[in-house]
């Protein structure tokens, strides 16, 4: 797959990384692509470094925002009515001492977090993952054979769930698929699967 990585510091570089490992073709963006070149070059011969105009101009299937939460409105007008039908992974999570007013608003709010992300890229299909997990365990516990960690994500449709699960499952994380957008309300920060990294049993078992 053409994986499109917006914002590649902790969460997007290390996921950039991993699925570049697994074969996929990546390209990281931020604010400052130039200071990207070693990233992309440690990530392998199937990565590469760009803006993130020339990330969304390259047509990729599916793209990962791992930005600052106040990022996102700025982001998403660049992407709006152009590039639909995409999948949009969103890792964000809202920090008001970071983000701001928006970040305010969403986290008072009764939605979760990936159904504001959606209303803002209106034309893609948007999921929830990768933004319950801590950054050293997602840079160092993927591949792994035994003691797999499971990552619970949410999802739009039928067809960003089934791409989602399975980049999941490619980097050697164990998919649990939580439901639609409203169920990543669960995932949102100081709720019940925040910053936890636990098996897939341990994750199944809070819902017992
Ligand atoms: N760290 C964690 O443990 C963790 C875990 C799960 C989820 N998250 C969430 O994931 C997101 C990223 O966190 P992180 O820890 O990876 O942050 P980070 O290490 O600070 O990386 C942020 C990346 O986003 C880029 N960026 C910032 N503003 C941008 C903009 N306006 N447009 C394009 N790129 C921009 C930064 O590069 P430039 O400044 O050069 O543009 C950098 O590459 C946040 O929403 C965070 O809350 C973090």
């Amino acid at each position: 797959m053409k994986i499109g990585i917006i914002g590649s510091g902790k969460i997007g570089g290390n996921l950039g990384k991993h699925w570049s490992k697994a074969g996929h073709d990546v390209l990281f963006s931020s604010r400052h692509p130039e200071e990207l070149g070693s990233l992309a070059k440690e990530a392998g011969d199937n990565a590469e470094a760009t803006s993130v105009e020339a990330v969304f101009e390259a047509d990729m299937d599916v793209y990962l925002l791992a930005v600052p939460f106040g990022a996102i409105d700025k982001i998403s007008e660049l992407y709006a009515g152009e590039y639909g039908n995409k999948v949009i992974i969103d890792a964000t999570n809202p920090y008001p001492s970071r983000d701001g007013e928006v970040a305010e608003k969403v986290r008072d709010a009764n939605y979760a977090a990936s159904e504001y992300t959606a209303t803002k890229f209106s034309t893609a299909r948007t999921a929830k993952a990768f933004n319950t997990i801590q950054a050293a365990h997602l840079k160092n516990r993927a591949f792994q054979e035994v003691d797999r960690l499971a990552v619970p994500f949410a999802a739009q449709d039928n067809i960003s769930k089934e791409i989602v699960e399975g980049l999941i499952e490619d980097i050697g994380f164990d998919a649990v698929y939580l439901g639609d957008l409203g169920k990543s309300k669960m995932m949102d920060v100081d709720e019940k699967l925040y910053g936890k990294s636990l098996s897939k049993n341990d994750l199944l078992n809070l819902f017992e």
